[in-house]
């Protein structure tokens, strides 16, 4: 199998981006705290860049959940692997995903926290494909909607790799020939 990159969006695109994003948290949260919740593992790397240019009070935590095979995914059935490590009732929480895909994880996501009583409860993307969209979750703050390519890179991952990645990248997969 050959694999080839081919760069979607550049460590300097990403970096003006998150920028603006961080910006206009610090505009709608001026003079509050924020709970910034990472969905494992994906988020990282966005998480780590957005959260140094807040410059309101952040705490950070994380969550993980199980991906869904495709006979969950029509019943979006998702389970919490890794939960919060503190209650959220009246906090301001902003969950950062770096891609929204069909939807299910981050619908099921929300619902689990909206049950909390949380003052406020965003959503913060860095990518989003709403061409995959199943079910309907519109995110707050969205870096960039890109077409449906497999992307890697800042994040992402293909069969775990890549995620090391400074830009954004399409991923090709060709069966070598013999
Ligand atoms: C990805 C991504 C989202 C989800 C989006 O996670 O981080 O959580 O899939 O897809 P959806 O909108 O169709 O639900 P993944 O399961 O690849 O795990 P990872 O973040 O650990 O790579």
């Amino acid at each position: 199998m050959t694999e080839t990159l081919e760069v979607l969006l550049s460590e300097e695109q990403i970096r003006e981006r998150v920028k603006e994003l961080a910006a206009q948290i610090n505009r709608d949260f001026a003079g509050a705290e924020v709970l910034v919740v990472g969905i494992l593992k994906g988020s990282f790397v966005f998480l780590a860049d957005l959260v140094r240019y807040l410059d309101i009070p952040v705490k950070v935590d994380f969550m993980d959940v199980s991906s869904y095979g495709m006979t969950t995914e029509s019943s979006g059935e998702v389970r919490i692997l890794k939960d919060l490590e503190q209650p959220i009732e009246r906090k301001n929480v902003i969950v950062v995903e770096d891609i929204i895909d069909s939807g299910t994880t981050l619908k099921f996501i929300l619902g689990v926290l909206q049950r909390r009583r949380p003052r406020s409860l965003k959503v913060c993307t860095f990518l989003d494909k709403p061409s995959r969209r199943r079910v309907l979750v519109i995110p707050d703050y969205n870096g960039f909607s890109i077409p449906d390519h497999f992307v890697v890179g800042y994040g992402l991952d293909y069969a775990e790799q890549y995620r090391n990645l400074p830009d954004i990248c399409i991923i090709n997969t060709e069966q070598d020939s013999e």
